[in-house]
């Protein structure tokens, strides 16, 4: 395959990272990529773009045999399926950014690449600019990747970093996340976790080579965040970062969570702040490797789309070598996280569900325990839901460092129901 490839693009999307990616596109004449023509759902917005590109039928791109390559770069996961498949089985290279689409319907993506041999590419879909899927395809061998840990969601790291330094309210810090383009159309996915599972999802596909529906995977956002469990970071020196986990803890074994989580001043996460993601990967013989950069936004997306795009003039494709080859995995659900849960009726959390608690604090506002327990348990835990109740994750934080606080009621139990 030619190296210089000419590329025609048919571009569905022209939202913050489609129009983001036609401007790019038009400043790099030297990648041979033309847009062609932009399928968009609503015909009469004012766009800053020449009309005669835009169609609202997609077929005019799908079914134009001069387009080689679809950039799908649409919010709704169903649509997204629905022209991604269409255009492989059209033998058009594809380039995606639509992380639901692709965590939930992965096998069957898998199985269309290896029938139709054609490219799908989606760096975009995981920490925005930081190119992390083609590093875990290219670079890591699985026996050596012990694990890879991320702030993968930008939005919700925005609002944590604006909540805590810069005095804004939740809601305010939230519109803002949307009015610069980092929360998703619906930002609940941002902040109740689903953006960052389905990003772990396809990090587990590439780091392990499985295919984990989103919905096996425990995931908690930050919206049940209370300010006592601000304090409680503040006292500690810790920050709050919401994390998304896959560790290797076995031959075959994987640990895999999206939680709130306290950070500590060594850990690489602690000053990654607003909208940039960060990814931590422990390997057994380079022991760890951060990646750090941009995760949501017009400009960082695209610079990733636009690698994809720039990949394909040499016929790039992900060859999915952990899942044809390597070792099989398979996701442990009894292994076990170091949790605090903080909550504002005592009798509301079930210590039997602990594998040991080891340390509580009461008091009539607020009390708090941490404890461990196994992942299916906390994902099944019917007290997580009740209001009032938030959980972070300990799993960051050195046992030497979750030291019990001479300064607070700490007891340590045997789990038993706390009344
Ligand atoms: N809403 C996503 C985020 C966009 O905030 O990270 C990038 O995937």
């Amino acid at each position: 395959m030619p190296y210089n490839k000419k590329l025609t693009i048919g571009l569905f999307g022209f939202g913050t990272v489609g129009e983001g990616i036609y401007k790019v596109l038009q400043q790099t004449p030297t990648l041979q990529a033309s847009i062609k023509k932009i399928a968009i759902k609503h015909a009469h917005k004012v766009r800053q773009a020449p009309a005669k590109l835009f169609t609202t039928n997609p077929n005019d791109l799908l079914n134009d045999p001069d387009i080689n390559v679809i950039v799908e770069l649409i919010d709704d996961a169903d649509a997204s399926f629905a022209i991604v498949s269409t255009a492989l089985k059209n033998g058009k290279a594809v380039v995606s950014a639509n992380k639901k689409m692709i965590a939930h319907h992965l096998p069957t993506l898998l199985e269309l690449q290896a029938q139709y041999q054609v490219p799908f590419l989606y760096e975009a879909a995981v920490c925005g600019s930081i190119p992390i899927i083609r590093n875990l395809e290219e670079y890591y061998d699985n026996d050596l990747l012990n694990s890879v840990t991320g702030i993968v969601n930008g939005s919700t790291n925005f609002i944590l970093t604006q909540m805590i330094e810069g005095g804004l309210s939740y809601e305010t810090a939230l519109l803002q996340a949307q009015e610069l383009g980092f929360a998703e159309s619906n930002p609940a996915l941002d902040v109740e976790g689903k953006d960052a599972v389905n990003k772990l999802s396809i990090i587990l596909h590439h780091a392990y080579g499985v295919a984990v529906h989103p919905d096996q995977i425990l995931h908690k956002g930050i919206t049940r965040l209370h300010p006592q469990d601000t304090r409680y970071a503040t006292e500690k020196g810790y920050q709050i970062k919401l994390l998304a986990k896959a560790k290797r803890i076995g031959e075959q074994e994987l640990k895999a969570f999206v939680l709130p989580s306290f950070v500590d001043a060594n850990s690489q996460f602690y000053n990654v702040k607003n909208e940039y993601n960060g990814v931590l990967i422990g390997s057994k013989l380079a022991d760890e490797q951060f990646l750090y950069g941009k995760g949501a936004g017009r400009y960082p997306t695209s610079s990733a789309v636009l690698s994809d795009i720039a990949a394909l003039r040499y016929d790039y494709r992900y060859e999915h070598k952990k899942t044809y080859g390597g070792t099989t995995y398979a996701l442990n659900e009894h292994s076990q996280v170091r949790i605090y849960v903080s909550y504002n009726r005592n009798e509301i959390v079930e210590t039997n569900d602990f594998v040991a608690i080891e340390e509580t604090y009461q008091s009539h506002e607020r009390s708090y325990l941490v404890g461990i327990i196994e992942l299916d348990k906390l994902k099944n835990a019917y007290w997580l839901e009740q209001e009032g109740v938030s959980v972070v994750s300990l799993d960051e934080i050195k046992l030497s460092q979750t030291a019990l606080s001479p300064t607070l009621n700490n007891t340590a139990l045997a789990p038993t129901v706390l009344a």
